[in-house]
This record gives structure tokens, C-alpha cells and sequence, in this order.
């Protein structure tokens, strides 16, 4: 049998030949990356498959509306940082150890590092540019600056975040309390005396404040350090 013929023959099994493998995988190759799922059946269920090309997406991210067009393996902090310019969650670890990317999904403190932002449509994302009222900074914010509780500020935002969802469940919580419910944020500079802060900003929740510190201080988008 010449290589033609076998490249022609079907294998035993019925699948394709060699030859069809190679027009089909050509095929492949020549068609452009398309948007949408390809549905595929598995285990007798239809399955839908994203990508590896852009696919839309709609995130609702501190009660607006978002839409791109991302590749399914875009994480839920780079969506958020290089997509829509929200850079106070930050990228550290990027592997879920550090918090510094922690957002609230519908209200609990997650790492964004570790979701793909294809799976967080359909959850309220709340990062920390969505935690102030304008300018005016959150009590948990103002408390952080009371105690001086940052340094190089990477960790800041993550850990103001989990705290803000910390003292919505202990409102007036031991150190015991604060070191276990902040477990999941590290600060490299060693701030922790100072994020005893959340202590005191557990007492003064429902404080009116009238600082006008602006809240892009906390952010990093302004002051030059993390961003
Ligand atoms: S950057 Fe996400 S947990 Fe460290
Ligand atoms: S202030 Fe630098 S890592 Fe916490």
C-alpha cells in the first residue's frame, strides 16, 4: 500500500483518515478566532465551550454595568485592572496566598486573582472604589489612616475590603476575632499593630464621617506607590 492509500484508508475504528485529520486540523488553523460558545457533546449533554479566542462578557462591578470582549482565561483582578481600570485591588501573589486583590462577589470577600472574570458575570462585584460614597472615606478607611495601619500600601486595599466584610459580622470584635477573621490578607511591611485599627473603626461603623481625604489616597491611583 503506497503512503496515498494510506493516508486515504480509514482507521479501523471509522474515525478519519490521516488525510482528513490533516485538511480538518488546516481548516482549523485558517479560520479566525470567533466570538461565542461551540457546543460539544459530552457524556450525552450538550456542553458549551469558551474560546480560546475573546468571547463578550458583562461584569457588574460596584453597581455599573461592564462589557469587553476577553479571552476565557482572563482572571476576574486582571479584568478589572487592565480592562476597566479599576486598580485598587492589586496584583501581588497572583496565585491566591496574599488578599491584596481581595473584591466582595455578592457581598463575600474573594480573591479576583483566582476567579476567571468569565465566571464572576452574574455577581455583584464590589471593589474598593466601590466602597466610598464619593470622596469621603469609609469609617474602615478613615480608621486605617488613624493607625497608620500601611506602608507601602500593596496590601492596603485588600485588607480594607475584608475588613469592611469583617466588622459587618463581628461589630465589635476581639484581636482574637481580627486575627482570624484577617487571616486570609498578609501585609508584607508588618502593618498589623496599626490594622488594629479595624478594632476601632468596629466601634465607629456607624459614625458619620466628614473627612475629605480622597478616597483615590487608599486606591493608589494618585499616589504614586501601588498601583
Ligand atoms: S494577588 Fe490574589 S491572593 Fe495574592
Ligand atoms: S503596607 Fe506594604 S504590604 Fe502591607
Amino acid at each position: 500500500m503506497s503512503d496515498d492509500d494510506a493516508a486515504r484508508k480509514p482507521d479501523s475504528s471509522g474515525g478519519v483518515t490521516r488525510r482528513d485529520f490533516m485538511k480538518i486540523s488546516g481548516i482549523g488553523l485558517a479560520v479566525p478566532l470567533i466570538l461565542g460558545p461551540t457546543v460539544v457533546q459530552a457524556a450525552g449533554e450538550d456542553v458549551a465551550v469558551y474560546g480560546p479566542g475573546k468571547v463578550p462578557l458583562t461584569l457588574t462591578v460596584n453597581g455599573k454595568k461592564l462589557t469587553a470582549q476577553l479571552e476565557p482565561r482572563v482572571t476576574l483582578l486582571d479584568a478589572l485592572r487592565d480592562t476597566f481600570d479599576l486598580t485598587g485591588a492589586k496584583r501581588v501573589c497572583d496565585r491566591g496566598v496574599c488578599g491584596a486583590c481581595t473584591v466582595l462577589s455578592d457581598g463575600k470577600p474573594v480573591y479576583a486573582c483566582s476567579i476567571l472574570a468569565i465566571d464572576a458575570q452574574g455577581a455583584q462585584i464590589t471593589t474598593i472604589e466601590g466602597l466610598a460614597e464619593g470622596d469621603a472615606l469609609t469609617p474602615v478607611m478613615q480608621a486605617f489612616v488613624d493607625h497608620d495601619a500601611k506602608q507601602c500600601g500593596f496590601c492596603t486595599p485588600g485588607f480594607v475590603v475584608a475588613t469592611t466584610h469583617f466588622l459587618e459580622q463581628h461589630s465589635t470584635p476581639t484581636p482574637e476575632d481580627i486575627r482570624r477573621g484577617l487571616s486570609g490578607n498578609f501585609c508584607r511591611c508588618g502593618t498589623y499593630d496599626g490594622i488594629r485599627a479595624v478594632a476601632l473603626a468596629g466601634k465607629v461603623q456607624t459614625a458619620r464621617l466628614t473627612s475629605k481625604i480622597p478616597v483615590t489616597n487608599l486606591t493608589g491611583k494618585k499616589n504614586g506607590r501601588a498601583s
